[in-house]
């Protein structure tokens, strides 16, 4: 079971109409990732509880991926991680797992995690006191508590278990304190009941904001094969790992040093540089004249003139003027922060640069400061000076 019925609000502007597991991840939606791991870890069925932009999500799957039968249950309001489980129990007939729609997992850990059940996937934090914190004693899962002050282990929840028959039972749990419905109390009965397998995984990231979308990009873009289908000018040069998918065009005078992947019917160029890890989603179009660092594009996206866009995540049609140009350093080296639900969140990032949501317009010559959120459909006018979101 994949859950994927949330809206992403941490995201911003990014998931105003798109949800958060259809965001792109080198060339494919998020959630295709998680699939991905569930199909090669050999489930014979996906159940993908839906929700916020469902209609997004039912229509990237269809009624099978990859040769495996999928149907969807939707959660009709996005009430906790145990009532999207309970919005699917009507699919479910024997032991089960759960996949977190919006995480990158790594797909070997999976493949022992569906082996192993009961069990529970962990990773290993450095700030454990952000997530639920598993306790494993003699090999086997004795605890998990939520967010505490003091962890009693460093391992983090990783959103992916596998539960036993039994649990399909346990799922009216009661309301949490912050108002939600939680797996963490399934789990909790698990614990109890069974004897709970500790799978640690090797890598893992959880996508809950924007810089952890460009981070995603940055970690599988370099897990790419080059494949040039496209057509590449013959006074273009490609260095590293590029993608250049089906119908895109690279101009001449352009350099790109991989890890970049250039979407189907973008164009790039001429005379324009593109530094990795960067995406640039289908019909996306940079150049003349421009260079991208680590950032992400999505469809439609332009950025015609003479612009330099760093460590930044632009949403579906957005418009660069001529001369854009975005900020991804401040002078006193400091991490850069972005506004998260109405409050100021360091990314850990000394280079950050901005977050455009659909839409978004420039006038020519804006400066965009580090860590401006623009939202959806935002204009600025001509050589204005953009410090604050707006
Ligand atoms: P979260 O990342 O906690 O929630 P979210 O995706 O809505 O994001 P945000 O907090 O930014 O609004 O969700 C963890 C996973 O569970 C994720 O894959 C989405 C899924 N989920 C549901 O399917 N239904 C729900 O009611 C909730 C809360 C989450």
């Amino acid at each position: 079971m994949v859950l994927a019925a949330g809206q992403g609000t941490r995201m911003g502007p990014l998931t105003e109409s798109t949800p958060k597991p259809m965001l792109p991840v080198a060339g494919r939606p998020l959630v295709a990732h998680v699939a991905d791991a569930a199909v090669d870890a050999g489930a014979s069925e996906l159940v993908v509880v839906v929700g916020y932009e469902a209609e997004a999500v039912r229509s990237f799957f269809g009624d099978s991926y990859r040769g495996v039968p999928v149907t969807f249950a939707v959660q009709e309001q996005q009430a906790g991680t145990a009532d999207a489980v309970r919005a699917a129990r009507s699919k479910l007939d024997g032991a089960f797992a759960v996949l977190n729609g919006d995480n990158l997992y790594d797909p070997a850990a999976i493949e022992r995690l569906f082996a192993d059940g009961p069990a529970l996937a962990t990773y290993e934090v450095e700030v454990p006191s952000n997530y639920g914190v598993v306790s494993v004693t003699d090999g086997v899962v004795t605890d998990i508590v939520e967010k505490p002050e003091e962890p009693p282990t460093n391992l983090a929840n990783t959103g992916a278990y596998v539960f036993p028959e039994a649990a399909i039972e346990w799922l009216d749990v009661p309301e949490s304190d912050r108002g939600e419905y939680e797996i963490t109390d399934v789990v909790a009965q698990m614990i109890d009941e069974h004897e709970v397998t500790p799978v640690t995984l090797d890598r893992w990231r959880d996508v809950g904001r924007p810089w952890e979308l460009l981070e995603a990009n940055e970690t599988l873009l370099g897990e790419l094969d080059g494949n040039i289908q496209g057509t590449v000018s013959d006074d273009a040069e490609l260095r590293g790992t590029v993608v250049v998918a089906d119908g895109a065009t690279i101009e001449p005078g352009v350099v790109i040093e991989g890890p970049v992947y250039v979407g189907a019917g973008a164009s790039v160029g001429p005379n324009t540089y593109v530094r990795g890890a960067t995406y640039l989603g289908p019909d996306v179009h940079v150049g003349n004249g421009v260079e991208i660092k680590n950032s992400v594009l999505r469809r439609g996206t332009n950025v015609p003139h003479l612009s330099y866009v760093g460590d930044s995540v632009l949403g579906q049609d957005v418009n660069f003027g001529a001369g854009t140009n975005v900020a991804n350093l401040r002078h006193d080296g400091a991490d850069v922060s972005l506004t998260v639900k109405g409050e100021r969140v360091s990314t850990g990032r000394r280079k950050f640069g901005v977050v455009a949501g659909d839409g978004v317009k420039t006038g020519i010559n804006t400066s965009l400061e580090p860590g401006v959120t623009l939202s959806g459909g935002a204009t600025t006018e001509p050589g204005e000076r953009v410090r604050r979101d707006r």
